[in-house]
């Protein structure tokens, strides 16, 4: 059976969600699970290869916001599991799956880092968000629960990321800094 058909096979189940319902949200998850994972692996990427006179406050900040991130994988994994679906989460399926263009190779310096992973942050959020209203306007307001909940965490992050950059740029007056600019850019 291909990957595809894998992520919308059901389990029979006693929930009291119709079956193209369970499909179709199951499937939206499915999505977000590859891209959480990849996510997390790019954050540990940066947090074992930043550099600089910032090294250790974000080789600490980028660990916490991993290990956060591997939460929500088992979150959304386990969401698509009780909805009697199949959730597809190994290397392989993320990086087939995965929304995030991949991690920068040649940076080194903190700056760089945070700019690469506001990107990606930024992304994410905008995923995230969609799939709240997606999830809600399909009926499952526990999985448009969950999106919400991650989304308050991904925005704070993103928050945390971007406030690195913000104060030399001194930029607040028009709300578009030159990390958001280039997230735009690579939707
Ligand atoms: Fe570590």
């Amino acid at each position: 059976m291909s990957t595809q058909n894998l992520k919308t096979r059901l389990y029979p189940s006693r929930i009291d969600f119709a079956v193209c319902t369970r499909q179709e949200v199951a499937a939206i998850l499915n999505a977000t699970l590859a891209t959480t994972l990849d996510l997390k692996t790019q954050t540990k990427q940066a947090h074992w290869n930043v550099k600089g006179m910032h090294f250790y406050s974000l080789h600490t900040l980028f660990d916490e916001i991993a290990g956060e991130l591997e939460g929500y994988v088992d979150m959304v994994a386990e969401r698509v599991t009780a909805l009697g679906g199949f959730a597809m989460g190994t290397a392989r399926v993320a990086a087939t799956d995965s929304i995030l263009p991949e991690y920068p190779f040649d940076i080194l310096d903190g700056k760089d880092h945070v700019i690469a992973l506001s990107d990606r942050f930024a992304m994410y959020a905008q995923h995230v968000r969609e799939a709240i209203d997606k999830t809600d306007d399909l009926g499952d307001a526990d999985t448009a629960d969950l999106y919400t909940e991650i989304s308050r965490t991904v925005d704070m992050r993103l928050w945390f990321l971007e406030a690195h950059l913000q104060g030399s740029e001194g930029n607040a007056t028009n709300g578009n800094s030159s990390a958001t600019k280039t997230a735009a850019q690579v939707k």
